[in-house]
This record gives C-alpha cells, sequence and structure tokens, in this order.
C-alpha cells in the first residue's frame, strides 16, 4: 500500500491533478524568464507550503531559453495557520532568507494566496531590503476571502472556495505529500 492511499477515504475530490499542476507551472516559468530574460533573479520560496513549488519553479525555468541569467534559489519559513483551517491572522517569521537581496530582482514563491496576509507582511519586510524589483508568483489563487488586496504578479490556477491540501500544502501538517491538489470531505476536519 501506497502512504497516500491511506488518505484517500479523507479526499472529497481532486481539484488539480499532476500534470494540471505542471502545466500552470510551465505557463509560470515561461512568463518569468520572459520577464527576466537576461537579468539575474532570485526566488524566495515561502515554505512549508511552497516546497514543491519553488523546486519544481526553479528547474522549469532553468529549462526556458533566453530565461534569467542566474537564478538563486533561498527561501524563507512564515506560518499563520497552524493546524487551523482558520488563519491566526499573525504571520509568524519562523526563518529568515539566507541571502542578501539588496538591489537584486525578486520573485516570492508561494503555494497559494487566501486572505492575503502571509503576503503583504512579507512584501512589506522584503521591499524595507530595497530589492531593484520585487514580485509575487502564486500557484493557487484563491480570491474569495482577501482582506488585503495584495499585488500578484503571476497566478497559476483559481481554486474553488473549499479548503485544499496537497502539493505542499497540508491540513494538521498531513497531505503535503499527495502529488495533488485536493479537496477534504467534511468528515476529516477535527476542529469544530
Ligand atoms: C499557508 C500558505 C501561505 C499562506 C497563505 O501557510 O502556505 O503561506 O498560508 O494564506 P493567507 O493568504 O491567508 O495568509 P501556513 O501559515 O499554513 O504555513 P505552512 O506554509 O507552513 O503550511
Amino acid at each position: 500500500m501506497k502512504i497516500t492511499d491511506s488518505y484517500e477515504g479523507t479526499i472529497e475530490r481532486t481539484l488539480f491533478t499532476e500534470d494540471e499542476i505542471s502545466a500552470a507551472i510551465s505557463r509560470l516559468a515561461t512568463q518569468i524568464a520572459e520577464d527576466y530574460s537576461g537579468q539575474p533573479l532570485t526566488l524566495l520560496g515561502v515554505l512549508k507550503g511552497a516546497l514543491y513549488v519553488i523546486a519544481d519553479l526553479a528547474r522549469a525555468l532553468s529549462a526556458v531559453p533566453g530565461g534569467p541569467s542566474e537564478i538563486i534559489v533561498d527561501y524563507l519559513c512564515v506560518s499563520s495557520y497552524g493546524n487551523s483551517t482558520r488563519s491566526s491572522g499573525e504571520v509568524r517569521l519562523l526563518k529568515d532568507a539566507s541571502v542578501q537581496i539588496t538591489g537584486r530582482n525578486v520573485v516570492i514563491v508561494e503555494d497559494i494566496v487566501d486572505n492575503g496576509l502571509t503576503l503583504s507582511y512579507l512584501r512589506s519586510l522584503l521591499e524595507e531590503r530595497r530589492p531593484a524589483s520585487l514580485r509575487s508568483c502564486v500557484l493557487f489563487d484563491k480570491p474569495y476571502h482577501r482582506r488585503i488586496d495584495v499585488p500578484v504578479e503571476y497566478v497559476g490556477l483559481q481554486t474553488p472556495d473549499a479548503f485544499v491540501v496537497g502539493y505542499g500544502l497540508d491540513y494538521q501538517e498531513l497531505f503535503r505529500n499527495l502529488p495533488y491538489l485536493a479537496q477534504l470531505r467534511p468528515s476529516a476536519f477535527t476542529e469544530g
């Protein structure tokens, strides 16, 4: 039995397959490669959720001819959902980036934007460091409950208004390793 088989009873439906996610990442890579053609680029992945997006996007970018002149991959780690399906509203920086971004072209790479607080917090934090440019790339956009109108220059796929897991996204730290994006059955949630 595969580990992911044990998730099956808890999954309501697949929202995006591995192939659809892969195609979306290729589209994002093409757009970013065109915009930063011949220029150095720093990708900052936002862990834990973006662990697969940053890895796949960085490699997809390398495969586009005429893309950035060099690519630095780094990450930071933030959390605001903890073990809940609801954001605490407070973004905690658990680990900062380890590279200097002053004077650099930076793209923040996120798995999902929902209420927008995480991305807004990160953009403010990173703007203070005076990058040459700062943009955001988000694989999954969930636009229904924005609390802040934060700019997202590169958007992959729009999710339905549901709590989603897989491809890096978790519920109580589980499901990140699903290779596709899924909606959980209501019975999977332990909170009221
Ligand atoms: C998730 C996700 C984004 C953020 C988006 O992170 O990975 O970083 O929430 O939500 P928002 O737009 O409503 O702020 P989470 O806090 O769950 O931490 P994780 O990445 O470690 O799972």
